[in-house]
């Protein structure tokens, strides 16, 4: 089996995709620095299991990044190490630039001058794979997708940055001839994910009785794709994907962000109910709008499905009930991030 690099691997997806690889068989060094959004608690029934090394660092460092190579000699590298929320890269963009655009850098140059000192067939199998996000397009009107082949027009310092690495990643194959690989998806949702972001927000403020905030008007729409079938698309195009193109990978699922909370508002009340009885649609409260938020993404993942055969497999009700039963399941997770740096505070106003 496979030895992979997989970093910010204790983050949401990434740890999500660790978790799935290492139990196919797959070896995983984990490289994260464990900033405000990785937790070891989503690795923790990885404990004991010798074929995940945790490694906490940084993607920036580049002795420890050579160590980590010429040590585990892997096959690929997979990075999806980011600062990844819009409303703190209004609040700090400068993270945003160290660890998206100067971190991922770091990495690359790491990559190449391990991948040039491979041999034969594993040269020629070695993939770094960058994971990206649909954001780096910018903001649709009422209609159209996002395809490859879309102009970059990133609006958020987020994106912006996100738009500065899938250069880089880009740069690399062209002007090296390093074999990457680089997917840009739309909003994930699904089990692990830091409670700063919508669908855990909503669900925390929904099962505390507590006003829900909506940006603005609240019908800015969103892709949404589960996070299992993000982390399959990866693997795919990992596996089978042409070096140097990008792929887009989406849900098929564009719903308003209103409609989205109404939907965990009502799965929440039929699981479990608020004492006074009340529907928790009633605690939405409309607030003032994100900075510059983007109005509409939708993505046309139609290369990814012609010529690797993906299809997203999970639709988005039933992702988002099996969502809302992981949170049920799993409220010590969120209570020991809530008991740390966050609590559910309103963030990115500018
Ligand atoms: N969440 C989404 O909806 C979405 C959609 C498309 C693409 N993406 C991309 O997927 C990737 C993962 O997103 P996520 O939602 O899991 O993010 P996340 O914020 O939950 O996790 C990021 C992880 O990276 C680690 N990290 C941050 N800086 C680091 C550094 N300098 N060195 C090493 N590790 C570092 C963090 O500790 C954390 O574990 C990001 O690149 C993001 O841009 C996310």
């Amino acid at each position: 089996m496979p030895t992979w690099l997989v970093t910010g691997g204790a983050g949401f997806i990434g740890g999500n995709f660790v978790l799935g690889a290492v139990s196919r068989g797959v070896r995983v060094i984990n490289l994260d620095a464990l900033t405000y959004a990785g937790n070891l608690d989503t690795l923790g029934r990885l404990e004991g299991n010798d074929d995940h090394v945790f490694v906490r660092g940084d993607i920036g460092d580049r002795d420890l990044v050579q160590r980590l190579l010429a040590e585990h000699r892997p096959d690929a590298i997979v990075n999806f190490a980011a600062e990844s929320h819009v409303d703190r890269s209004i609040d700090g963009p400068a993270a945003f630039v160290q660890t998206n655009v100067v971190g991922t850098l770091g990495l690359l140059e790491c990559a190449r001058d391990y991948w040039k000192g491979l041999e034969g067939e594993r040269r020629d199998a070695f993939r770094f794979l960058h994971v990206s996000t649909d954001e780096v397009y910018g903001s649709l009107g009422e209609s159209g997708r996002f395809s490859e082949t879309t102009p970059y027009a990133p609006n958020s310092p987020y994106s912006a940055s996100k738009a500065a690495s899938d250069h880089l990643v880009r740069a690399f194959h062209h002007t090296y001839g390093l074999p990457v690989l680089t997917t840009n998806c739309s909003n994930n949702y699904g089990p692990y994910q830091f409670p700063e972001k919508l669908v855990p927000l909503v669900i925390a403020k929904a099962l505390a009785g507590e006003p829900i905030p909506v940006y603005g008007d609240g019908l800015n729409v969103r892709d949404w794709l589960f996070v299992q079938d993000h982390c399959d698309a990866i693997e795919r195009v990992l596996e089978k994907g042409r070096p140097g193109e990008t792929y887009n990978v989406g849900g098929n699922a564009e719903r308003e962000n209103l409609v989205v909370v109404r939907t965990i508002c009502r799965l929440l009340d039929a699981r479990r109910p608020l004492a006074d009885g009340r529907a928790r649609e009633s605690l939405v409260t409309f607030v003032a709008d994100r900075p510059g938020h983007d109005r509409r993404y939708a993505i046309d993942a139609g290369k990814l499905r012609d010529e690797l055969g993906w299809e997203p497999a999970v639709g988005f009700d039933e992702g988002m009930a099996r969502t809302i039963d992981w949170y049920l399941a799993n409220g010590d997770w969120v209570q020991r991030v809530l008991d740390g740096s966050y609590r559910l505070e309103r963030i990115g106003q500018g």
